[in-house]
């Protein structure tokens, strides 16, 4: 089964992100419609054309799901996108509900863009609400995700001075009603005063997401393997995360003894970990393992990522994503950002 998970650019990689530590042996695709990006300040009709051929891609790479991890492209397309396709298509929308519910006593404050915040959408659901619920568009802090500037004074004076417009002290929590805002939480945090709450909403479209499913996706056993864990790129440019300075680094065994990579010739381990050498990757396409025992077992990895034109990436937990910005496959320097991102977005998961 595939899920593939659609924003403008990388704000989706949030939710993506969380789908990889919380659920196994699934096949992402992953799209960036980094042509267009940003939608947030486009009209309704261009969100719903470049959506359909968003998602229109999506399926025909054998899609069975779509997560729309675009506030802005739930906002203007959802209806036109469940018209069209078949396959279940599951929006994401700012959790302003969640935010009356756990802290309705004060007022919310949901950021987003523009174009969410004038939506139709957003106002029938604020509308249902007994919270006092203010709202701000920040456009340009999708730009400076997309620039990879995520606490520069730049982003600082930016937040500084929108934020000021509120009477920040009433404040219960802040909704982050745009997936790439999740890069900025502890900027935000810092300018906020310290009760106030971030809200993602990123659980509960993945909690409508597995329940759409109905099973089909497996939970990673409350195995916590973050991704910023020993990965495998199954490209020639392979990337570790190594910590030690010997350049080597541990590889994480799934508990039924199999390795989580895309590798064929694995063999059994009873050992929870092996150790392994970056540089006998690099020199030839074999990947030599050392269980602690001493034992070599050996790796064939599958073709050249790149020569085969196909930009995927094996996690931890056996997930696998696949990666396209706009309908093109990723080059290593652009799978190395998204490495950058995830990151990013990795140090920000604890705030809140
Ligand atoms: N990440 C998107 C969202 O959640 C939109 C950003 C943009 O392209 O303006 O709203």
């Amino acid at each position: 089964m595939k899920i593939a998970f659609f924003d403008s650019g990388i704000g989706g990689l949030s939710v993506l992100a969380e789908a990889l530590r919380r659920f196994s042996g699934a096949e992402f695709l992953y799209f960036a419609d980094e042509d267009h990006v940003p939608y947030g300040t486009k009209s309704r009709a261009e969100i719903v054309r470049l959506s359909l051929d968003a998602v229109g891609f999506l399926v025909a790479h054998g899609a069975d799901a779509v997560v729309v991890a675009c506030n802005t492209a739930t906002s203007a397309a959802i209806s036109e996108l469940r018209g069209a396709f078949s396959v279940p298509v599951i929006g994401m929308e700012p959790a302003v509900k969640l935010a009356a519910d756990s802290f309705g006593a004060r007022p919310t404050l949901l950021i987003a863009t523009p174009l969410t915040i004038a939506g139709e959408k957003l106002a029938r659901l604020v509308g249902r609400l007994e919270c006092e619920t203010w709202s701000l568009p920040l456009p340009r802090l999708v730009e400076f995700a997309q620039d990879l500037e995520f606490d520069s004074p730049a982003v600082r004076a930016y937040l500084r001075e929108e934020l000021a417009k509120f009477e920040l002290e009433r404040l219960g929590s802040l909704v982050l009603g745009c997936t790439h805002f999740n890069y900025f939480k502890d900027v935000l945090h810092e300018i906020l005063p310290p009760h106030v709450r971030i809200i993602d909403g990123i659980d509960g479209t993945l909690n409508r997401l597995a329940s759409e499913l109905g099973g089909g996706l497996k939970l990673a056993c409350g195995e916590d393997l973050p991704s910023r864990a020993t990965k495998f790129n199954t490209g020639g440019d392979i990337k570790f995360n190594a910590n030690s300075q010997t350049g080597e680094l541990d590889a994480i065994l799934e508990r039924d003894g199999k390795l989580a990579v895309n590798a064929r010739g694995v063999e059994q381990c009873d050992e929870d970990k092996c150790r392994m050498s970056p540089r006998a990757v690099a020199a030839n396409s074999q990947l030599k393992l050392y269980s602690r025992g001493g034992a070599d077992l050996s790796l064939e990895f599958e073709p050249r990522s790149e020569e085969a034109g196909i930009s995927r990436v094996n996690y931890p937990n056996g997930n696998s994503v696949e990666y396209f910005y706009s309908s093109r496959a990723l080059d290593a320097a652009q799978l190395h950002k998204v490495e950058i991102f995830l990151k990013r977005l990795d140090a920000m998961r604890a705030i809140d």
